[in-house]
């Protein structure tokens, strides 16, 4: 069974909108394996965008990040990756499609409600890294 880690950002945690978005992957299929509220420590959003840290936002990346609690959480299921970041809509609110998360609830790139892996081994690398205990 196919694993990716997923964030709701500080944006959809404040909006109040958790439970829709858990609703859209639970309705697909996708099992919630492990899962924790936490205000993202500044040496991990670090480390979570590190692929990202010579770009010239990185700094707004983390800054947004550790800005305000996360719901962090790992998710099972046949291809779960790619069906996740379907689900996500693209990473540019502007061109995510309506009824994708992004396409329904942001307007914004910086604010743009969820983080999912984009490959199996960043899933890997991720869920380790936002996961040390599980497995
Ligand atoms: P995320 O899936 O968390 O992964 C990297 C994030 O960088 C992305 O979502 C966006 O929120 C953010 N970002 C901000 N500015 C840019 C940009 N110019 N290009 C790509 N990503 C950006």
């Amino acid at each position: 069974m196919e694993e990716t880690l997923v964030l709701i950002k500080p944006d959809g945690v404040k909006r109040q909108i958790c439970g829709e978005i858990l609703t859209r992957y639970e309705r697909k299929g996708l099992i919630i394996k492990a899962m924790k509220l936490l205000q993202t420590p500044k040496e991990l959003a670090q480390e979570h965008y590190a692929e990202h840290k010579d770009k010239p936002f990185f700094g707004e990346l983390v800054d947004f990040i550790t800005s305000g609690p996360v719901l962090a959480f790992v998710l099972a299921g046949k291809n779960a990756v790619t069906s996740v970041r379907t689900i996500n809509g693209a990473t540019n609110p502007v061109d995510a499609t309506p009824g994708s998360i992004r396409g329904d609830y942001a307007l914004t790139m910086d604010s743009n409600v969820v983080h999912a892996s984009d490959s199996v081994d960043s899933a890997a690398r991720e869920i380790h890294l936002w996961f040390p205990e599980y497995k």
